[in-house]
């Protein structure tokens, strides 16, 4: 056996496990998942989880606060931005198709300790993203339950409406949704495509019904000049990038479409959740990029066209910002296409929690199957072959987090751990290709080193127009991370283990 096909025996943070180790660990029987999902499975997982409170919900708030009719640029900017990174996701997951995503690919390529950085930021990502979509779905369904006239007691509707301080409905949901995956992936994917289905109607009625209430009035300007902020905006609620280099704070004009693109960004959240499915496809070389390009390129084509419709119907100083979709259809006299929308944004963020927690769970899995947290934690169950015990546990963990937490700040937090997930994918691209030329790579990132150059810049971008407070979040998650890893994950480390065998 060559040197490359053995994990690296060194006892660094930046020890890497070998692309031939990482597949052959998913093949050991206790620990394996099961190999059933075909590239339309993953097209349709993809969609699933893509479409969500990011166009049903933060499209409206965008529109009235930061861009205007130029939120769909702002959708096209964080597609472009998505498009470059999964362009990056597709080489990975189909050079190293095991459960976990960016972690796994981090592990391959970068090490140890960028690895563990990266699985415990998916973790954010995956979890709070759940909890954020829970919350969405939760404020549709008491919406619907308001249409017949059933209304909860307002201590059980959450944080965000006033009195409000447990979320029921949330909470709820998140435990229903852990027990169907706990039963299995083949159940939760026949679940996922008639919701899908569902989904994708709702979204085109928007579209196609929407053509006909267009006032070509509302486009006018399409790009509003930009204005300062009631109070200044100098605090650390501004854009990072505004405080870093000091220029005033401003909404709308051409910054108010960045600003709206970091934001609109948890729109497309997902397409690298279709990553984590790896394992558990049945041609992961073929399936993997077919599955994460044709997901993204059919939400953004929808989500443009959703946010061209929506404020051509109804003025952006008009939209509203909990339901934009189905107010604008109210404000033109239709509350039955209302009704219809409400519905079918209710149904849709199902899938759209079912899958983020089940990318959740596959990243506990790998880090667990690895020994950076508890070996406990992934073992598959023997009959449902799925990894029940981390999807209990998190489920449970979700859901409390869902009851008790406001939508808003979460979102920008999942938002900032995804793009740097992003940026770490694209430096694993480019040292794979130099470490591992050798590698089969059915997908390969076009134009390296640009591309994935690029890729690492808009993410960065993006990132930077995030709040300062956000930044300030996510460094304070990190900071615990590194300290799990200190305590825990490097003495417990599988591949560290197997080198220091190796070397006495
Ligand atoms: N992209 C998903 C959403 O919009 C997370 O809800």
């Amino acid at each position: 056996m060559s040197t490359d096909q053995q994990p690296r025996a060194n006892s660094g943070v930046f020890r890497t496990k070998s692309v031939e180790q990482s597949i052959r660990d998913t093949e050991e029987p206790e620990h394996a998942l099961k190999k059933s999902l075909s590239a339309w499975d993953l097209t349709v997982f993809g969609v699933g989880v893509i479409i969500g409170t990011g166009i049903f919900v933060l499209t409206g708030k965008v529109a009235k606060e930061n861009a205007g009719p130029a939120t769909a640029l702002a959708f096209v900017a964080a597609g472009i931005v998505c498009a470059l990174a999964a362009l990056c996701y597709a080489e990975f997951a189909s050079t190293v198709p095991v459960a976990g995503s960016a972690y796994t690919f981090a592990y391959a390529s970068i090490g140890e300790l960028p690895a563990w950085i990266i699985g415990w930021d998916l973790v954010l990502e995956f979890a709070l993203g759940t909890a954020v979509v829970a919350v969405g779905w939760s404020g549709y369904v008491r919406s619907l339950m308001d249409n017949i006239d059933w209304h909860l007691p307002a201590s059980l509707q959450g944080p965000d409406v006033p009195g409000g301080s447990f979320d029921i409905l949330a909470f709820l949901l998140v435990l229903v949704l852990t027990a169907v995956l706990v039963l299995g992936m083949k159940l939760s994917a026949r679940i996922t495509a008639v919701v899908v289905a569902i989904k994708v109607t709702v979204v085109m009625i928007v579209i196609i019904a929407g053509l006909f209430f267009i006032v070509g009035d509302n486009y006018d300007p399409f790009i509003p000049p930009a204005v300062t902020p009631e109070g200044g905006g100098s605090n650390w609620d501004s854009p990072l990038v505004q405080l870093l280099f000091g220029y005033e704070p401003t909404n709308f004009g051409v910054m108010g479409i960045f600003t709206a693109a970091s934001v609109v960004f948890f729109a497309f959240i997902g397409f690298d959740v279709v990553a984590t499915a790896a394992e558990e496809t049945k041609v992961p070389q073929r399936d993997m990029p077919r599955g994460i390009l044709g997901s993204l390129l059919i939400c953004t084509v929808l989500y443009v066209a959703v946010a061209l419709v929506v404020t051509g119907m109804q003025h952006y100083t008009e939209l509203s910002v909990s339901a934009p979709l189905a107010d604008a259809f109210k404000a033109a006299g239709h509350p039955f296409y209302a009704g219809v929308i409400s519905f079918g944004a209710a149904v849709g963020l199902t899938t759209v929690c079912l899958i983020l927690l089940l990318g959740q769970t596959r990243v506990f899995f790998a880090m667990s199957r690895d020994g950076l947290l508890p070996r406990f934690f992934s073992v598959t169950h023997p009959r449902f072959k799925t990894p029940y015990r981390p999807t209990i546990l998190l489920g449970v963990i979700i859901a409390i987090v869902a009851g008790f937490t406001s939508i808003n700040e979460l979102a920008t937090l999942v938002n900032i751990g995804t793009l740097f997930a992003f940026v770490m994918v694209a430096v694993g691209v480019m040292v794979l290709r130099r470490t591992r030329p050798d590698l089969h790579r059915a997908f390969r990132t076009p134009w390296v080193p640009v591309l994935p150059i690029l890729s690492i810049a808009a993410s960065l971008w993006l990132m930077l127009n995030l709040p300062g407070e956000t930044w300030f979040r996510f460094a304070v998650w990190m900071v615990i991370g590194i300290v799990v890893y200190f305590l825990y994950g490097r003495g417990h480390s599988r591949l560290g283990r197997e080198g220091r065998e190796a070397r006495y």
